[in-house]
């Protein structure tokens, strides 16, 4: 295909009100950047969604193409770390934001915020994992560096995951139990049969109702019964995480889906030693976020998650982002962008 035209999701406003089309470009509409990627798939993610319907605390302005997640061919290249050719993914930083996003057959960036794929990991397979699946990769590997510090076997009793329904926390849930921890999924709908089956389906030995590991939040501290906890809620989910984890256990934070308070007290981490992580998908230096594709590329790899997308085309983000801000929306979904030259 030559690069000279192309498709890619604009979004407009006019007068306040938002509207989405696919428009025609050339190469020279992109922005400056290092490395031209011609993007395979992207994903749907909620920041997408809400760049779509106009939120300024994602894009400030507008014309834009969103799209935090792609997933591609190098095209060309002034960086010899990802010369033409090689497959890439690109997500975090200000793509999809303020930068021309993945929802567009081409996009151009800088070359540090590259990512070469590891042999054996296609970008179709990336994007099933996406920002989403890198999260819960940063989550699951920090946690993991601490209990498992030489490798070896997952030591004994429960990691907890809560919003284990969402794309981080059910990632999170497969990766854990790929690598041997007893799984206990935190989750909303511990009473639709289905959901249920889904999360054993992924791994978890035990699911639980939220509101369970939000009870501990109640006291100054709990007894201890998680080994480690990977959060994606917040709130007194979180904080009733923190304050029944173990000895030295480690619980990770990276969302707010309960609530962006933590009523805490110090004594988990005084009395215990429990050591409380935060995650950050967007900033993470490039030598860090190349380590850890590595290993979503290896032993956090699970092909449950790359079998569990649905696909859809460029020409329907638009109306399944909508579902996502409603939250009619489930699964994750990726989107098919110039996959068909392939
Ligand atoms: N730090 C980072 O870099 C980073 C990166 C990506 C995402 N995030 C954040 O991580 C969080 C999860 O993202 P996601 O992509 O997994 O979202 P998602 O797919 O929309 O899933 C969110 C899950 O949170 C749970 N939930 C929703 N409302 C809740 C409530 N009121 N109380 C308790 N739990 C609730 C639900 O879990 P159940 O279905 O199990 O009930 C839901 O499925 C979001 O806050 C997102 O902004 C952060």
């Amino acid at each position: 295909m030559s690069t000279s035209r192309f498709r890619a999701l604009r979004v407009h406003e006019n007068d306040g009100t938002m509207s989405a089309r696919i428009e025609e470009f050339s190469p020279d509409d992109l922005p400056a950047g290092e490395v031209l990627v011609r993007v395979q798939y992207s994903s749907l993610n909620y920041k997408d969604a809400l760049s779509l319907a106009g939120n300024r605390g994602v894009t400030r302005s507008y014309p834009h193409t969103p799209g935090i997640d792609a997933a591609g061919e190098v095209v060309e290249s002034a960086d010899g770390a990802v010369p033409p050719g090689r497959a890439v993914v690109v997500h975090g930083y200000d793509l999809g934001m303020n930068t021309w996003g993945g929802f567009s057959e081409y996009i151009r960036v800088p070359a540090d915020w590259v990512v070469p794929l590891p042999d054996g990991l296609a970008p179709r397979e990336a994007m099933a994992y996406g920002t989403a699946g890198y999260t819960a990769a940063l989550s699951v590997e920090r946690i993991d560096r601490v209990l498992r510090p030489d490798g070896g076997a997952a030591p004994d009793g429960p990691v907890v995951v809560s919003g284990a329904g969402g794309g981080v926390g059910s990632i999170a849930v497969a990766m854990l139990s790929g690598l041997g921890y007893a799984v206990t999924a935190s989750t909303g709908k511990a009473d639709d049969a289905k959901a249920r089956q889904r999360l054993t389906d992924l791994g978890a030995e035990e699911v639980v109702d939220r509101d369970a590991v939000a009870a501990d939040a109640e006291r100054p501290i709990a007894k201890g019964r998680w080994i480690g906890g990977v959060d994606t809620t917040g709130g007194t989910i979180l904080a009733g995480m923190v304050k029944a984890a173990g000895y030295g256990a480690p619980v990770t934070c990276c969302g707010l889906t309960r609530d962006a308070e933590l009523p805490l007290t110090v004594f988990p981490f005084i009395l215990r030693g429990v050591q409380l992580y935060g995650i950050d998908s967007v900033q993470t230096p490039i030598a860090e976020r190349r380590r850890v594709w590595g290993r979503i590329a290896t032993d956090l790899r699970r092909l449950t998650v790359e079998s569990a997308v649905s696909e859809i085309a460029l020409d329907d983000v638009p109306e399944v982002a909508n579902g996502l801000l409603n939250g009619s929306h489930r699964g994750r979904t990726i989107v098919r962008v110039a996959a068909s030259e392939r």
